[in-house]
């Protein structure tokens, strides 16, 4: 972000803050997160899309009760997964009916909860939730809003285990067969549910918009089946997230207004085209939005040459606090925060501090060649899906999530301690 600058001995400074402060003051490993680059990214969607359609941040890129409450003031909604997702946004005060509830297989518990608080929808996943979540609304007295969750059978572009709309996966039901269509038919006969809209998914770090046409047109499609058949417009259509950052300059992410003109043009021009009224849309960016704001400081502990290979750089963290390269190849970059060198970059893997070899922060990056141990070195772009994803793998604390902004640094999630780790153990 533009608040990230170096000062004149080289080390990086966050919003007026140098990093080699930051470490002190909060240790390292830690992740920091830009505030007002957050709060702009949400603003920016919010903006594109306008009043006539809806910004469901996804949680689960990253949730915590600051960031609940700079949503809300922002005017985004939030979809949850998980009842711990939804304590955590009802906890920091958003409002329940701009909470979406999600999952393909949320318990009765979490549902009677999330339709008990109120929730502003539910999206259904399979057959059995239709009727569980009608069941438990009927019991409630209540008649909850719900979406059906469709597979488009569109092949996203990106690591398989985060596409979502091809058939073969767990999520949603498929529109083949005419099963997306006999959901819509069961769930218009339940009077605990109001059937809203239909929703779609199809996957994560997408660059090109044609999956999101293929989709916008076959759920246009189901909408139009469905006037056709029961005479009623849905008035709901969600297209999901998934929308790619910037990991590495090789990266080219689309800007929020250029994403929400061409998923309103293509929502119009298919509904023109089956004489539909254009429905409300809604988007669930959860990385695009948090994703660019976060980096990881991390301290060099270990710098070993092997000859004619690489150099291996050992951090304080690792798979821990950033599972993405070990589980998805995924690319980061990386570069020394703490003072400038002239040294020759040489080829480097940067490698965490767990008991396995797969545990790999960055697979292949260039560093001065004088690297030495107490450098302190950043991973720009771990705001989605590394704090979310963290473990306690090898019984290694979780690092604070600090933010950052106005000259000031303050602890939103603070560092797991021993204790933490302890309490749970009552063996
Ligand atoms: N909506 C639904 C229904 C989703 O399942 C997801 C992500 C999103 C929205 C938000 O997608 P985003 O805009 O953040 O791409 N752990 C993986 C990503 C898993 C995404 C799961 N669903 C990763 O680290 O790449």
């Amino acid at each position: 972000s533009e608040t990230v600058t170096r000062n004149q001995d080289g080390v990086l400074t966050v919003g007026g803050i140098d990093v080699k402060r930051l470490a002190e003051e909060f240790g390292t490993p830690a992740y920091f997160l830009d505030e007002s680059d957050f709060r702009a990214r949400a603003r920016a969607w919010r903006t594109a899309f306008g009043d006539d359609a809806d910004v469901f941040y996804a949680g689960k890129a990253f949730l915590s009760r600051a960031v609940v409450r700079w949503l809300h003031e922002e005017g985004l909604n939030l979809d949850v997964c998980s009842g711990g997702e939804l304590a955590t946004a009802l906890s920091a005060g958003m409002p329940v009916e701009r909470i979406a509830f999600h999952g393909n297989n949320k318990s009765s518990a979490e549902i009677r909860r999330a339709v008990e608080a109120g929730v502003g929808r539910i999206v259904l996943d399979s057959f059995q939730e239709i009727v569980r979540v009608a069941h438990i609304a009927q019991e409630l007295g209540k008649r909850q809003r719900v979406q059906i969750r469709i597979t488009v059978g569109v092949e996203a572009h990106t690591h398989e285990f985060i596409a979502t709309a091809h058939e073969d996966q767990k999520f949603g039901i498929p529109l083949a067969g005419g099963q997306a269509a006999e959901a819509v038919r069961r769930a218009l006969q339940l009077d605990g549910l109001e059937l809203i809209g239909i929703h779609s998914h199809i996957g994560s770090q997408i660059f090109d918009m044609s999956g999101f046409e293929v989709a916008a047109h076959r759920v246009v499609g189901l909408l139009k089946d469905i006037r056709d058949e029961h005479g009623v417009e849905l008035p709901e259509i969600d297209l999901g997230g998934g929308l790619g950052i910037a990991y590495t300059s090789d990266d080219d992410p689309r800007e929020p207004h250029e994403i929400a003109k061409a998923l309103t043009e293509i929502v119009t021009r298919e509904c023109d085209a089956a004489r539909l009224t254009t429905p409300r849309i809604s988007v669930e960016p959860g990385r695009a939005i948090v994703g660019p704001t976060a980096f990881t400081l991390y301290e060099v502990g270990t710098v070993k040459p092997l000859d004619g290979l690489r150099t291996y750089v050992s951090v304080d963290g690792g798979m821990s606090d950033n599972i993405r390269t070990a589980l998805y190849d995924a690319e980061y970059s990386v570069a020394l925060v703490s003072r400038s060198s002239e040294a020759e970059p040489m080829l480097c893997r940067v490698v965490g501090k767990h008991c396995e070899s797969g545990d790999i922060v960055v697979r292949d990056a260039f560093l001065p060649g004088d690297l030495a141990p107490g450098d302190l070195i950043a991973v720009p772009a771990t705001g989605a899906y590394c704090r979310s994803m963290a473990s306690n793998y090898n019984h290694v604390l979780r690092p604070p999530v600090v933010a950052v902004g106005g000259g000031e640094a303050r602890v939103i999630v603070r560092r797991e301690t021993e204790e933490d780790l302890l309490r749970l153990d009552v063996g």
